[in-house]
């Protein structure tokens, strides 16, 4: 029997671009609207994959992890992510907004490190399935804008592994990254929102609010 569908949601977009910010900000919105809303974060997001999450922080710098052997740990964090929160959440009706999806890992894993692209979404696609954004918010920042505000944050919080992972990749790589969400920003229009995060965090969660409502609009789909 088919059960009525909410809304998946993904927040895409390179280091500092203001993911983690926005997500906080538009659940806030959504609830006080009335939405019944699941925040969640990949890596992450159940106990396997945040143990996934750590062990690619604290390890990066101890020995060095193939580009295939880090895609199937994400993919394997996301298989159980899947499972455990995102479908059951999207059964239920509920917005489901995640900071990072399958955009990071094909602009990341595929443009950045080079894995063959069409590999690596075929790939992504054995692990969702029919687990889809309907709707993706590509923030889009100057790689150097959003290395300086991620680093701010960091320093801040003192996660001293995480600086250096930052900063063990050339400018040269984020640029690629950027790269890699634009061309998937182009290659699905419909889907694919691009923001430009450059702008003051008021606007950008403005015209993040403004889409999202446009998607609100449509009735849910329905699922299996
Ligand atoms: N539009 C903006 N303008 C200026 N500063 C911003 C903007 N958006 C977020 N920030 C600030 O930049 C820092 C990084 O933002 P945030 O942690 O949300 O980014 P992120 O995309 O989640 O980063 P990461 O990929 O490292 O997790 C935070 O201190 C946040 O307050
Ligand atoms: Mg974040």
């Amino acid at each position: 029997m088919k059960v009525p569908k909410g809304y998946f949601i993904t927040l895409e977009g390179g280091e500092g671009s203001g993911k983690s910010t926005l997500v906080k900000q538009l659940a806030e919105e959504l609830t006080k609207k009335g939405y019944d809303v699941v925040t969640t974060r990949e890596p992450g997001g159940t106990k396997l994959g945040e143990e996934i999450r750590q062990w690619l922080l604290t390890n990066h710098n101890t020995f060095k992890i193939g580009t295939k052997a880090e895609l199937l740990l994400f993919l394997a964090a996301r298989a159980q992510h899947i499972e455990e929160v995102i479908r059951p959440a999207l059964k239920t009706g509920k917005i489901v907004i995640c900071d990072r999806f399958n955009d990071s890992t094909l602009a990341y894993q595929g443009a950045a490190r080079g894995l063959k692209m069409n590999e690596t979404r075929k790939l992504c696609d054995i692990v969702c399935g029919e687990i889809q954004p309907q709707l993706t918010l590509f923030l889009d920042v100057d790689p150097n804008e959003g290395l300086r505000r991620a680093k701010k944050t960091i320093k801040k919080e003192s996660l001293e592994g995480e600086l250096d992972r930052i900063e063990d990749e050339k400018i040269e790589f984020h640029q690629m990254v950027r790269e890699g969400f634009l061309a998937l920003a182009k290659r699905e229009p419909l889907r694919i929102s691009r923001i430009n995060a450059n702008l003051p965090q008021i606007q950008v969660f403005k015209e993040a609010l403004l889409t999202i409502d446009e998607l609100l609009l449509l009735p849910a789909k329905q699922t299996k």
